[in-house]
């Protein structure tokens, strides 16, 4: 047992001379990522803070940082390991932070000299917005980036926020104005997202499709590991708390916004 064991490390040191041989020793690229969003995309980062550097992809706070569902979310699974380049990511997410990018970040400064090619701009809004017309709110927030240069945009859709337990709970009788409000959300910023395109040549644009996503996970729960599609709060939950997905949800997030996403500089 004790021999295999050794053995096993052998040959796994023997693998990694041999790839440390064999592979280029070319270093990780520095890429950009400014999530903007709410408590589904908050790390808590505060940009007055320790900034995000190599070893330290985030910044503040200490990794996985202050999120709605508790523990890791889907910006630090992409950051941290579904990642093909060396990502530093501010999370903007928080209430006013495009103007906070532009007057911090968005500056270009010695400290984040992102480029239009390098840089990632996510923006995943209208879940706290919904019922208001604030849904205007996502592509007004990309084209203040497209001025300071970005190129790049993940918008994220509106998930099915009425299956979440608190919803359901508190809010019975309006499960099916919430759905219809959502999907004409969706409807609407696809069809911004487009004009946004059209607006802005040279920027490319993807949506994740957060309501099918939650909607395909909600309806078979135990497919992916998860015990049902209400409980909260205990390992194999898919809600973290009555209304944030857990971080196990957030971590097949990540992996979809990754695949969505992969062959550009970040994945
Ligand atoms: C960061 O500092 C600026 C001014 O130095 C201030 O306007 C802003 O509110 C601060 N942001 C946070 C999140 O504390
Ligand atoms: C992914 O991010 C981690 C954390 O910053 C970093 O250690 C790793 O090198 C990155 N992977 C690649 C392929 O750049």
């Amino acid at each position: 047992m004790i021999l295999l064991r050794s053995l096993a490390a052998v040959v796994a040191v023997a693998s990694k001379v041999g790839a440390a041989i064999t592979k280029s020793p070319e270093p990780c690229a520095i890429t950009y990522w400014f999530p903007f969003g709410d408590s589904y995309t908050t790390t808590g980062f505060d940009p007055n803070d320790t900034l995000p550097s190599v070893g330290n992809p985030l910044g503040n706070p200490a990794f996985p940082g202050e999120t709605g569902g508790g523990g890791e979310n889907f910006v630090g699974f992409d950051t941290t390991t579904y990642n093909r380049s060396l990502i530093l990511t501010y999370d903007y997410a928080v209430g006013g932070a495009v103007d906070e990018f532009l007057a911090g970040a968005g500056k270009k400064p010695a400290t984040a000299p992102w480029t239009s090619e390098n840089a990632l701009f996510s923006v995943w809004i209208g879940i706290n917005d919904i019922g208001n017309t604030f849904y205007l709110g996502g592509d007004r927030a990309a084209s203040k980036d497209s001025e300071a240069g970005g190129r790049n945009f993940l918008f994220i859709n509106v998930p099915p926020t009425y299956r979440a337990p608190l919803i359901i709970d508190f809010f019975p009788d309006q499960l099916d104005v919430a759905k219809t409000v959502i999907e004409g959300f969706n409807s609407k910023l696809a069809a911004r997202v487009k004009l946004f395109k059209a607006k802005n040549r040279g920027a490319k644009t993807w949506i994740w499709d957060a309501y099918t996503s939650f909607n395909t996970i909600l309806d078979a729960p135990q497919r992916y590991g998860f015990v049902d599609d209400s409980s909260f709060g205990e390992p194999g939950d898919f809600w973290g708390n009555s209304y944030h997905p857990a971080s196990a949800a957030h971590q097949i997030f990540a992996n979809q916004i990754s695949e969505l996403l992969a062959g550009t500089p970040w994945f």
